[in-house]
């Protein structure tokens, strides 16, 4: 095994014992009058970050398919200190509706936390034809910023440096992918394989996110926006639906509870000294991404990749976005 590939194990494998977090709700400032958006915001991960925002007086807006099969989790929220936009990630047409009003709603965007996902479904697609895991993961989430883009770059400009910051959540399964720069770009979909693995299209999903993270700030240079990618640990959560059995119960005694998870996607939006284009491994330190994903958002496939996405999504957003 090459010294770079070790390197990537081992940083996945320490996901298993991870040392206390360093940055938690006593380290938040006060975040009254921000708004926040944060995909998936009302189960596991996403919702503890919710929870954490608000405490600190910071307003949440949840982007989710479906606020009435949300209602039981939203009635334990603070009246007034959350919204629901809705849209399906898997289905692009949706997408605009959640776009507009929080356009309309919301002339300030302190962040965003783009962190709705799903994980090894049997293999299906998207409303718009994209394997469900990256058509959701990416897709869906590639279409949503084009909504929120033009507020957070305008919200940059009248705060503070380094504040305003865009969290892409990637997860430690990007090693799983053994192709160089981690996109199967002859066959993003898997279309040409029968019976692709789960876990791989999964692996490719969460890469996809981590080239997203370099890709935003890259064509959007001078935005003053922070975009990182980052690992949020392994965590109890309802990501694991689709899981077998076995895994579900031999995971279920090496997983964290999804509050951690949350305090590394915190970290990687309220911590001091988090850098453009770092990537955050669990609970919200530096670490490591796999240096040929690394590479290849950098450069060609990463440039590639980046119109390809756009051209994916234009023709669901209004021609008035950028
Ligand atoms: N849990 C882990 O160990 C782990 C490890 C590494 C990375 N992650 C990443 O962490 C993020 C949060 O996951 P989690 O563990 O908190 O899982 P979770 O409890 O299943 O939450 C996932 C969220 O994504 C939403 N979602 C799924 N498909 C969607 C769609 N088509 N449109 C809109 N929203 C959709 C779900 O909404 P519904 O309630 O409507 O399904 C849910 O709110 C994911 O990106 C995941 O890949 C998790």
């Amino acid at each position: 095994m090459s010294r770079s590939k070790f390197t990537e194990y081992k940083q996945a494998a320490r996901n298993f014992w991870v040392p206390e977090p360093h940055f938690t709700e006593k380290d938040y400032p006060d975040l009254t009058g921000k708004t926040y958006v944060i995909t998936g915001g009302h189960s596991g991960v996403g919702l503890e970050a919710t929870k954490l925002l608000i405490g600190k007086g910071a307003k949440v807006i949840i982007v989710g398919r479906n606020k009435e099969k949300a209602q039981d989790v939203l009635k334990e929220l603070p009246d007034g200190k959350f919204d629901f936009a809705e849209a399906d990630l898997a289905d692009l047409t949706t997408i605009s509706t959640a776009g507009d009003y929080i356009t309309k709603n919301y002339p300030e965007i302190h962040g965003v936390i783009l962190n709705a996902g799903v994980m090894t479904p049997p293999y299906s697609k998207t409303a718009q034809g994209h394997e469900l895991q990256w058509g959701t993961n990416v897709v869906g989430h590639q279409a949503i910023m084009k909504y929120l883009t033009p507020i957070v770059i305008k919200t940059a400009k009248t705060s503070p440096p380094g504040t305003v910051r865009l969290v892409w959540v990637s997860s430690s399964a990007v090693v799983i992918s053994g192709l160089p720069g981690g996109i199967n770009f002859d066959d993003i979909n898997y279309e040409k394989e029968e019976n692709p693995s789960p876990h791989v299209l999964y692996s490719q999903s969460k890469i996809g996110n981590a080239y997203q993270a370099y890709l935003w700030s890259k064509n959007h240079p001078d935005s003053g926006v922070i975009s990182v990618s980052v690992d949020p640990g392994n965590l109890k959560s309802n990501l694991q639906r689709h899981s077998s059995e076995f895994l579900k119960k031999a995971f279920n005694y090496v997983l964290y509870p999804a509050q951690y998870g949350a305090y590394t996607e915190l970290a990687a939006l309220l911590a001091p000294d988090v850098h453009d284009g770092e990537h955050l491994i669990p609970w919200g330190v530096p670490g490591h991404l796999r240096w040929d994903v690394d590479e290849g958002r950098k450069g060609e496939k990463g440039e590639h990749l980046w119109k390809k996405l756009e051209g994916d999504v234009k023709d669901f957003v209004k021609e008035s976005y950028p």
